[in-house]
């Protein structure tokens, strides 16, 4: 028993090797067994653990370690993701255009109320059919901000969960809930992903779903055997210009496609250091520190979903194309180790980190599609420069590029402004048109954030497939660990692996036109005077 438990701990944290240096005591985990071991490398069972991890009470278990562990993040296990990355798989129902009956009323829980997900309640709230009906963190204060919020605009009490890592598995229990929506650190994503669903809940988790190759095969097994919807929320698939080269890329205005470019450039260097204020619901920190831990301990394209979402659905990737490997290099750390021992210095709160390996600025991963296009996805978050996340599609006959300006040349020249303008009138997709005005009101990285979430609850309100499936997710967040692996092996190049199992080459791309759906009002609320209707259309 202790073995296995022994050996379910070790998958968690990393795979299925793990080396052991030093004594390891992780909550849960410590009441169980104390491992001293020195320099031993541990080979684990991956395959009990999936097997494991797939009904609900091993499933808690499983996140109970996990979420106990919370405050330390599991370092690279680099032999496992090559493993992992080799596996062959075998698909057991196709997610992919998968609907499930209309849900009028979509009765939501949300986990992890801090920065974003205190946004989440209130773009939520201002969406006709969604009661929010449970609200969880572990921090008390959070959930009493977002249930203040709710009552300001009129809407009923949810019901409350908070005090321990663990809660948030009760809120996932509860009977009368049809989508879990979560925004906690990246180490609870998978867990909280897979208990929902195998509780009977869709879910709807926040970038990156998945930290390992095994966490992206866990999800796609989960999502196929209990038909729930899987969607990791890749908000840059509904930004306007993003939409508008989808658009345009369907109507062939490229030509073919032959390479896309997608990055995370977003310098967080102060905020990945800034001390959270745990009585605040929103600080712009990162509770507990998870995100600098992240950075401390794996080196890669840690954050490559949201370049590589948009670019991806031009592409037609798991619906007629599929990645096939990858390569991947990064530069020497320049900036958070200088930033780390200066801190340290001054205050021993920072004394944890300072011998640690911290990932290189600027990560190049490059992807080779089996239709034989090209992928270049960057990350850097700790180096001074304007935003960018390039999104830059290049076809046979035309390009477009989003930063530092929004440029398109159908031919040799950029559009001018007069022609930029004929381009937005004529290509803004339906579902630009239809809510994008609200959008912009509601807020939320422009309005990205709420055109998702209204398409998210419209699809679930009129029993259509969501736009991102369980495969979109697994694939665009195995990016992460693939590149580690290459930039940890002189850029060696890496299979991707196929979560469609071949049903690339029938399914079909998500529809943008609205061509069913769009029925969901947007309320316009305001706090503390009457709720308005909107009628979208
Ligand atoms: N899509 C986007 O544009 C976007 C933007 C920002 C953040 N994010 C993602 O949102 C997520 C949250 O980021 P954030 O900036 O809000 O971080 P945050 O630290 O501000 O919030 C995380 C919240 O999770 C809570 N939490 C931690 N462990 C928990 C547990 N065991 N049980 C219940 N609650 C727990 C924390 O108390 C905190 O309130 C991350 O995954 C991040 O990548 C996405």
């Amino acid at each position: 028993m202790t073995q296995r438990i022994h050996r379910v701990f070790i998958s968690c944290i990393s795979g299925s090797y793990f080396f052991l240096n030093k004594i390891l005591i992780c909550n849960l985990y410590f009441s169980l067994v104390i491992i001293q071991k020195n320099n031993l490398i541990m080979k684990s069972n991956r395959r009990n653990f999936l097997k494991t991890a797939t009904f609900a009470g091993a499933g808690a278990m499983t996140g109970g370690l996990l979420s106990g562990c919370a405050s330390k993040e599991a370092e690279s296990n680099l032999p496992a993701i090559l493993e992992s990355a080799k596996e062959s798989h075998s698909q057991r129902f196709n997610m992919s255009g998968y609907a499930v009956p209309a849900l009028p009323v979509v009765r939501v829980g949300i986990i992890g109320l801090g920065d974003r997900g205190s946004e989440a309640v209130e773009r939520l709230s201002k969406i006709e059919g969604v009661e929010i009906m449970a609200l969880c963190d572990k921090r008390e204060v959070t959930v009493k901000e977002s249930q203040k919020y709710m009552d300001r605009i009129g809407r009923p009490a949810a019901k409350e969960f908070y005090g321990d890592e663990n809660i948030w598995k009760k809120l996932v229990e509860l009977p009368d809930l049809d989508l879990i929506y979560t925004c906690t650190p990246w180490i609870l994503h998978t867990p909280i992903s897979v208990y929902a669903m195998e509780n009977g809940k869709h879910i709807a988790c926040e970038v990156p779903i998945a930290r390992t190759i095994d966490e992206a095969w866990q999800l796609v097994e989960t999502s196929e055997r209990t038909k729930k919807h899987c969607m990791m929320l890749e908000n840059c698939c509904y930004d306007f210009f993003e939409l508008l080269t989808l658009n345009m890329a369907r109507q062939g205005m490229f030509g073919d496609i032959i390479h896309g470019e997608g990055a995370y450039i977003h310098n967080l260097l102060g905020m990945n250091f800034l001390k959270p204020l745990d009585d605040k619901q929103a600080d712009e920190a990162y509770t507990d520190m998870w995100r600098l831990k992240e950075n401390a301990t794996r080196n890669g394209n840690l954050y490559p979903t949201h370049g590589l979402g948009p670019i991806c659905q031009v592409l037609n990737i798991n619906r007629g194309d599929k990645m096939e490997y990858l390569t991947s290099m990064s530069t020497f750390d320049f900036s958070m180790g200088p930033r780390e021992k200066e801190l340290a210095v001054q205050d021993p709160f920072y004394a944890p980190w300072k011998d640690a390996n911290f990932r290189g600025n600027m990560n190049t991963s490059i992807v080779k599609t089996t239709l034989g296009k090209t992928i270049m996805i960057q990350h850097d978050v700790s180096s001074t420069h304007p935003y960018s996340r390039i999104h830059l599609v290049k076809g046979t006959k035309g390009m477009a590029r989003k930063y530092p300006n929004e440029l398109i040349a159908l031919g040799e020249k950029w559009a001018k402004d007069d022609e930029m303008k004929e381009i937005w009138d004529k290509y803004t997709p339906e579902i630009v048109k239809r809510v994008g005005d609200m959008a912009k009101k509601v807020g939320g990285h422009g309005g990205m954030d709420f055109i998702m979430d209204w398409r998210l609850i419209d699809c679930l309100r009129n029993g259509l497939p969501l736009d991102q499936n369980v495969y979109d997710g697994a694939l665009w967040s195995s990016i992460a660990p693939l590149s580690e692996w290459s930039v940890a092996n002189r850029s060696q190049s890496i299979d991707i692996p196929d979560f469609t199992c071949g049903s690339w080459k029938t399914n079909k791309p998500h529809e943008i036109n609205l061509e069913t759906g769009g029925t969901t009002k947007v309320l316009e609320v305001r706090e503390a005077e009457v709720e308005m209707e909107v009628n979208v259309k």
